[in-house]
């Protein structure tokens, strides 16, 4: 079994319960108040390790960070190249709606403050073969992207947030890009320009509550998401690329790593907050199975 890499984001997740999105000039009561573990990066190691994989996380955090470090290690994942460094931890504040929409404002923090000598640790931990998982939340990206390729590693990058930067780093150098629809606009217009600018890249397109579609290069699958009640959208595709990494990472076919990655999302759906709604592998299979 191949191992996972993720050298990504560490959020603490301020999630407000709120009627609907806070509008320009508006001053808008919440209901609640919730602290939870996030971050994309943290979210997909979470996501890979409950799903069974051997999964060592990259990045950094500040002094207040230890909830994040606590829940990853509780997840099963080694968290021994995590910096500590002295800028506080990232977070994020999340706005959600009654109907599980949400809005999020990240502040990066300790999360563009990862070095180059944490980036070697972090490497360090997997070879020739096996996988490493991005996002656009860290700083460096260029560097780690060119270090990983040079290692022979499979890359899995996930430009969210999108901003223009992300055209200037060598996708050409990943094995999957992983965008949704606006990503996807964002990066070169539609689809078949996209494919067309990066036509040996594999392209992972996730829509939403529609589902996810792959184009491996030889052939297309599409997985349709299964149909919930949305409780609480926050970390759904982090849920559904640490799932899909986990079943790449253990040989499993496509079309199969992609209905697995669709259970996990549907089931963190329906329950609140980041990390904490990502399931253990048991219930996915439960869920899959139709006996969850
Ligand atoms: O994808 C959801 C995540 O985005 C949240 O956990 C938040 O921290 C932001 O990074």
């Amino acid at each position: 079994m191949a191992k996972i890499l993720n050298i990504g984001s560490l959020n603490l997740d301020y999630v407000y319960a709120v009627p609907h999105f806070v509008e320009a000039g508006e001053t808008l009561l919440a209901s609640r108040r919730d602290v939870f573990a996030g971050g994309k990066g943290l979210n997909q190691t979470v996501a890979a390790a409950r799903a069974g994989a051997e999964v060592c996380h990259g990045g950094a955090v500040g002094a207040d960070g230890d909830m994040l470090l606590d829940l990853l290690r509780d997840a099963g994942a080694d968290v021994s190249a995590v910096a500590r460094v002295d800028v506080p931890t990232g977070h994020a504040v999340i706005q959600v709606t009654p109907q599980g929409e949400n809005a999020i404002l990240i502040l990066g923090g300790a999360n563009r403050a990862v070095s180059p000598e944490t980036v070697g640790i972090a490497l360090e931990k997997v070879g020739p073969g096996d996988i490493l998982l991005l996002q656009n939340e860290i700083n460096g990206l260029d560097h780690i992207i060119r270090r990983a390729a040079q290692k022979g590693l499979r890359i899995l990058f996930n430009p969210a947030p999108m901003e223009k930067a992300v055209k200037d780093l060598p996708l050409e150098l990943l094995d999957t890009l992983i965008v949704n629809e606006g990503e996807g606009k964002a990066l070169a217009g539609d689809m078949d320009a996209l494919k067309a600018a990066y036509p040996n890249q594999k392209i992972l397109l996730t829509q939403g509550r529609r589902g996810a579609s792959l184009w491996t290069g030889s052939e297309v699958l599409f997985q349709p998401a299964f149909p919930v009640e949305a409780v609480d959208t926050t970390a759904a595709g982090d849920c559904f690329l640490g799932y899909y990494a986990a079943a790449l990472a253990e040989g499993l076919p496509y079309a199969a790593a992609l209905r697995l990655a669709a259970g996990a999302s549907a089931l963190s759906v329906q329950r609140q907050g980041a990390a904490p709604s990502i399931p253990v592998r048991g219930e996915v299979e439960a869920f899959l199975k139709g006996t969850y």
